[in-house]
């Protein structure tokens, strides 16, 4: 009999990744974007996936994650739910969709909860989103939240380099933490913290706490699927360990491709009607 909380046949809900926190087991998170990509990461038996709003950079190209819109983060989620029939989907509320009065946080919430058939909302933030992250719960939404290095604010922070390295940066983040799960949400993102402090909020909340750059001791882990499947050539930050170079494997296959085609060797009577 298997002693994991999580039954490969069961779909994953809130509930399964409260009893995995409380069991001391690992929880996985990959991102994805699109049906088959979110298909081939169900079959895997992964936990959580998230449709994270980095598919501003990987899936269209811009630089930050901030030109983002509902309407796109509803199309890429209503592609991942197709896919996954296991895995619980999160998708992220984009830039500007939440940050403002709380009733057009909540409404925007109910539309891509509605619209894309993700079970769960993800946003950015602590004190200062405070009025939607209650409101949203309220509805009844799932929300995981994300504190560090939160990409959205890239504006503001300067960059994408570690956050609450410095004491008070730390402090608040702890505080925020503690709010969240006051608030009811029911797992939080930490990218980009070190690793004590991630620790320690893991420790502190009953809530699972799933790391991107954020060490090993905390409750979960998550990266974004091009990145760690070698796919994004050039980007390889401390944190991220590559499991395949796709890349190589892509661009071997299309030179073959092309060599075949060029030279009539493809297709062949048997590849023919
Ligand atoms: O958008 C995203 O992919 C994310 C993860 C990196 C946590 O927020």
């Amino acid at each position: 009999m298997s002693t994991n909380t999580v039954d490969i046949l069961k779909k994953v809900t809130t509930a399964t990744v409260a009893r995995m926190k409380q069991n001391g087991e690992k929880i996985a998170m990959i991102t994805a974007y699109d049906y088959t990509m979110a298909s081939l990461v169900d079959a895997s038996g992964m936990d959580l996936i998230l449709v994270g709003d980095s598919a501003a950079n990987v899936m269209a190209g811009y630089e930050t994650t901030i030109p983002m819109t509902i309407d796109k983060m509803i199309y890429h989620a209503q592609c991942v739910t197709a896919g996954a029939k296991r895995a619980m989907v999160i998708v992220d509320m984009p830039f500007g969709s939440y940050q403002g009065d709380a009733t057009s946080a909540l409404h925007n919430a109910v539309r891509m909860i509605k619209e894309s058939g993700a079970a769960a909302v993800k946003l950015e933030g602590g004190r200062e989103i405070r009025e939607s992250v209650e409101k949203i719960l309220a509805a009844g939404i799932p929300v995981m939240a994300h504190l560090g290095l939160t990409p959205q604010s890239v504006n503001k922070f300067g960059g994408y380099g570690i956050r609450a390295k410095e004491a008070d940066e730390a402090e608040r983040l702890i505080a925020d933490a503690h709010m969240l799960e006051q608030l009811g949400c029911f797992a939080l993102v930490l990218e980009k913290v070190p690793s004590a402090l991630a620790a320690r909020v893991a420790s502190e909340l009953s809530i699972p706490v799933i790391g991107i750059g954020a060490g090993p001791d905390i409750d979960g882990q998550v990266l974004v699927l091009q990145d760690m499947l070698g796919m994004n050539v050039g980007f390889k930050p401390k944190f991220l360990r590559l499991y395949a170079n796709l890349a190589e494997t892509i661009d071997a296959s299309l030179r073959q491709y092309i060599a075949d085609v060029k030279a009539v060797d493809f297709p062949t009577q048997a590849e023919s009607y």
